[in-house]
């Protein structure tokens, strides 16, 4: 029954991938001791890579969290504020779902989140890390994912241990909630490092060519160069940095976080350095399971796919902590609950301010591959 349900679902996901038609809401009451939850994901648009990874660990983590009975609906939101909106108000109106995971991106979580605030539907985010503007929504906004303030100040440190800078050159992306919000926390980590500053540059998700604010950086010799990007963004900006001769270090923020920002950018991604929240070396349990249950999966995972498998992993611990019940507000009360939790991030908990709380890692691009930097 469990297992035909997910292979319905998967036939579904692919018919919709051909081109084919949606499959139509369903409008009935969760199946019988089951949650219906609605993921809200970036399948399509600029963070497109990244809902493709999530849509692999949720489905894994719904695979894995057996006898806990979960009823995935998953739904792109385009890396759009509108369509998130849209997706949201269908889960809450007419899907009647008891909890939403997602959306993708931080910039779409600040525009359609109010709305379950306001209709009381518990949003687990699995790739949020704005540092603020995301669970300082409301009560029922959470996250398994670490912000840019948890991770960046630590991995700038350690870069500098290995690197040395004491000069850096900077580009943002202003036209996006979690690039802008990464962007505030890498400058005040540099500060706080000692770092100065020799240029600040600017570009908007639509652009393709950054050789203007590149070659201003570049021709400022700093030590290094920061860089707040999507992974599409990502690997465009790097490719052409490497192009324009700049063969010095580069750190980026979470979005560069994505196998696809490696691939985009060959053999230019050498050597960059990111702060991220999975420790792909992890040899706890909960890891060696998760990695196993992708291998079976046929996916190779990122940090994107093991905040989605964890994320499944909570709310299935929620219901475990409300007595097996799962409405919106046993949900709410049994995530409340969550505590010390074995994931493939580590030993999950909440912060007070419902924040994840667990340890972060730093990674390299070595070879064609993170590889984690000890
Ligand atoms: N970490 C990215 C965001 O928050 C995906 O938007």
């Amino acid at each position: 029954m469990r297992r035909s349900f997910v292979l319905l679902l998967v036939a579904a996901m692919a018919c919709k991938e051909k081109g084919g038609s949606t499959p139509p809401a369903q409008t009935t009451a969760p199946a019988e001791g089951g949650a219906v939850i609605g993921a809200a994901l970036s399948l399509t648009g600029a963070a497109a890579s990244y809902g493709a990874s999530q849509r692999a660990g949720l489905q894994a983590g719904v695979e894995d969290v057996a006898p806990t009975k979960i009823d995935l609906r998953v739904e792109d939101d385009a890396s759009t504020k509108e369509q998130g909106i849209t997706v949201f108000q269908k889960f809450i109106n007419r899907d009647k779902v008891n909890a939403i995971i997602g959306p993708t991106l931080s910039n779409t979580a600040s525009a359609a989140d109010p709305l379950a605030q306001q209709a009381g539907v518990p949003v687990l985010a699995i790739s949020n890390t704005a540092a603020t503007g995301i669970t300082d929504i409301g009560k029922y906004i959470w996250r398994d994912s670490l912000t840019e303030a948890q991770v960046i100040p630590g991995a700038f440190k350690k870069a500098q241990e290995k690197l040395g800078f004491k000069t850096a050159g900077v580009l943002y992306g202003n036209d996006d909630v979690f690039t802008k919000a990464g962007y505030d926390v890498m400058q005040k980590a540099l500060a706080d490092l000692k770092v100065k500053v020799l240029g600040t540059q600017t570009f908007a998700k639509p652009d393709r060519d950054y050789h203007a604010q590149l070659t201003a950086l570049v021709g400022a010799k700093p030590d290094v160069l920061v860089v707040s990007a999507l992974a599409d963004n990502a690997s465009s900006i790097v490719s052409q940095a490497r192009q324009l001769g700049w063969t010095g270090a580069i750190l980026g923020g979470n979005g560069f976080n994505s196998p696809a920002f490696i691939k985009n950018a060959g053999q230019a991604a050498d050597g960059v350095m990111v702060g991220t929240s999975w420790n792909s070396l992890s040899q706890d349990p909960a890891n060696q399971k998760f990695l196993a249950s992708m291998k079976k999966a046929g996916v190779t995972p990122d940090q994107f796919t093991a905040q989605a498998y964890t994320g499944v992993l909570i709310l299935a611990e929620a219901i475990k902590q409300a007595g097996g019940k799962s409405g919106r507000e046993d949900i709410e009360a049994g995530l409340a609950k969550v505590k010390d939790l074995e994931t493939p991030l580590g030993k999950f908990s909440f912060t007070d301010s419902r924040d994840a709380k667990h340890e972060p890692s730093v990674q390299q691009v070595k070879d064609g591959k993170f590889q984690i930097v000890q």
